[in-house]
């Protein structure tokens, strides 16, 4: 049995038992983070940590002060968990939700103190960058239907998880999502790039995407190597059905190519030489942040 990480403590995952009054359960209020580690060694914990703190503040959720060490939870979490996966790709799950409290009222009590959450498990192995050996994705695209705070890594997902099913009931991988202006804004578990002529474009950050961690790794792996111009734009859903790749980025995929989008090939059809060179540097820098 894995075992995890509550308020503290480290134990079994069936003995990790938190109140049904705790407003993450009730309300869906808390901020989450999923840090990706290969080998032992974390991706981006930092930049997670940070973007942790910033939620938190941003809903005001008090959780400073040693006990509430990230980058220490995920790697007690992957030291206690590594006999218990087949492969040393482990991510962690660190969840913060407000607490729990007496009773239900929207506003945010005072005097609760928050429930930290964390556990660990299976992320798939880095890819080779290697366009014959990877099979590429196929995506759907729909208007985004989420709310106006998407920067916020909120625990509140059923939006994300509306527009993901979708994909799954279509029968492709994920559902790239555009705002009522036809403009790319992310995909619902993940950043969305697209290249044309060898250009590398990526919508700019705002409230209508998450800041994902791996989107920044990738952007700046790809200027530290000087490969390609990357440019943080607005995209037109059009710029999709003429781009020659398409990618999709988050902790656990990092960085993967998408070979369809609604039916149609992207370029054509077979994953691309610039995702290659893309994903060469991305893993040549991704323990630097
Ligand atoms: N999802 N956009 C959305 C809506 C996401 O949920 C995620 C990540 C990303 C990529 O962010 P990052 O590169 O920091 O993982 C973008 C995580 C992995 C999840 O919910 O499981």
């Amino acid at each position: 049995m894995t075992i995890a990480y509550l308020n503290g403590i480290f134990k079994p995952i069936a003995e990790a038992k938190i109140s049904p009054m705790d407003r993450g359960f009730l309300f869906g209020d808390g901020i989450y983070e999923v840090i990706p580690s290969y080998a032992g060694k974390l991706v981006g914990a930092k930049l997670h940590a940070e973007r942790m703190n910033q939620g938190l503040a941003e809903i005001r959720i008090q959780a400073t002060g040693a006990e509430y060490d990230w980058e220490s939870i995920a790697l007690g979490l992957i030291e206690k968990n590594k006999s218990a996966f087949e492969d040393t790709s482990i991510g962690v799950y660190i969840h913060v939700s407000r607490g729990a409290d007496s009773k239900r009222f929207h506003a945010y009590p005072a005097g609760i103190s928050p429930t930290v959450f964390a556990f660990a498990f299976q992320i798939p192995n880095p890819a080779p960058a290697d366009r014959h050996l990877v099979k590429g994705l196929r995506v759907n695209t729909h208007e985004d239907l989420r709310w106006s705070r998407c920067h916020i890594k909120s625990t509140s997902l059923l939006g994300n998880v509306m527009h993901f099913q979708q994909s799954q009931d279509d029968g492709v991988n994920e559902t790239i999502l555009f705002n009522a202006k036809k403009e790319l804004t992310e995909a619902s578990v993940c950043n969305v790039f697209v290249i044309k002529d060898g250009v590398v474009a990526t919508p700019p950050l705002n409230n209508q995407l998450l800041p994902g961690i791996t989107r920044h790794i990738l952007i700046e792996s790809l200027v530290r190597d000087k490969k390609f111009t990357v440019q943080q734009r607005t995209i037109i859903l059009d710029e999709l059905f003429s781009a020659d790749e398409i990618w999709i980025t988050s902790s656990s995929k990092e960085v993967a190519p998408v070979i369809q989008i609604d039916g149609k090939p992207v370029g054509d059809g077979r994953v691309g030489a610039v995702w290659e060179e893309a994903l060469t540097s991305y893993h040549s820098h991704k323990f630097s942040f």
